[in-house]
């Protein structure tokens, strides 16, 4: 399999501290094909916060618990062409997709209460559903790093910048800080790269996780999944990732990245050193090299 051995370009994310603390040449492939059956490669057993691999996780189990006319009235489904990290808004003061941060946070506080003082039982409650989707999604039990997740939410000013802002609006319909704090410990969750291709795998095979043979979500919001991973997923690298790679994907600032190729297979890569739009670069080089050894573009 591809590993692009030796590129050792990007920066590891250093604007969440405990992330820069990471190994950089860290490296892991795993395939996850319609049986189940997992192929992997490198470091194998390094497990590394989802961060933005989680975004369409908690999408889905948004569009499932409210549907589709409920969450497009809140949060848009085009390309922002900007960072991920952009106070990104239409002209509806909707956050343009799921897939950046401001619609990432809009997306977690849709799962909290719609009142204005939210107690910590009920987010640690909300967190627990959390973690069964994402666990029955990869098909085990995953787990948070507690001090990745300290790290973000005493650091993590641009991200109350934009809850804020999406508050000051009037379309955020929870507490801003139980919001926050749902979406930084989503993001703080750890996986393999085996678990992205399961994760991968499962939103491939319309929603059944290949390893347990559970439904895990519809095939229609498996299918939007697929769709706005497609045109927003890599940001304002979406463009050149869907024209070399062909591939719906989604990257993170832990190193991540999560690929599928619908009704056959999910990849997850690891490899945290990043290029200037917080996608994985060994990542991104892998998978096109995989898309093009294995005739994997869908176009
Ligand atoms: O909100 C943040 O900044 C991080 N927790 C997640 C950002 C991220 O992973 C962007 N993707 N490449």
């Amino acid at each position: 399999m591809a590993t692009c051995a030796g590129d050792t370009s990007g920066e590891v994310a250093g604007y969440i501290p405990e992330l820069a603390a990471v190994d950089p040449d860290g490296y892991a492939l795993a395939l996850c094909v319609h049986d189940g059956h997992v192929y992997a490669q490198g470091d194998t057993d390094t497990a590394f916060t989802i961060q933005s691999i989680s975004k369409p996780l908690t999408y889905a189990l948004v569009l499932s618990r409210l549907g589709t006319a409920a969450t497009d009235a809140k949060i848009g489904v085009e390309p922002s062409g900007e960072a991920f990290n952009e106070v990104s808004v239409d002209e509806r003061r909707r956050p343009r997709n799921p897939m950046i941060n401001a619609g990432a946070i809009l997306t977690a506080s849709m799962l909290l209460p719609p009142v204005k003082s939210v107690d910590p039982g009920t987010v640690d409650r909300v967190f627990g559903d959390i973690v069964e989707f994402y666990s029955a999604c990869a098909g085990r039990r995953l787990a948070l790093d507690e001090s990745v997740y300290r790290s973000e939410a005493t650091t993590g000013s641009r991200n109350r910048a934009i809850a804020y802002m999406l508050d000051s609006f009037g379309v955020l319909d929870t507490s801003v800080e139980a919001a926050l704090d749902l979406y930084y410990r989503q993001c703080s969750l750890t996986v393999t790269a085996a678990d992205l291709a399961a994760i991968g795998a499962t939103i491939a095979d319309g929603g059944v996780n290949p390893r347990t043979g559970r439904q895990v979500m519809s095939h229609e919001v498996a299918q939007r999944l697929l769709s706005v991973m497609t045109t927003c997923g890599m940001y304002d690298g979406a463009g050149d990732w869907v024209t070399s790679v062909g591939l719906p994907a989604k990257s993170g600032v832990g190193g991540g990245i999560m690929a599928v190729l619908p009704g056959q297979l999910g990849i997850g890569v690891y490899s945290p050193r990043l290029d200037q739009h917080g996608n994985s670069v060994r990542g991104v080089q892998t998978c096109r090299e995989l898309s093009t050894n294995l005739g994997l573009h869908m176009f």
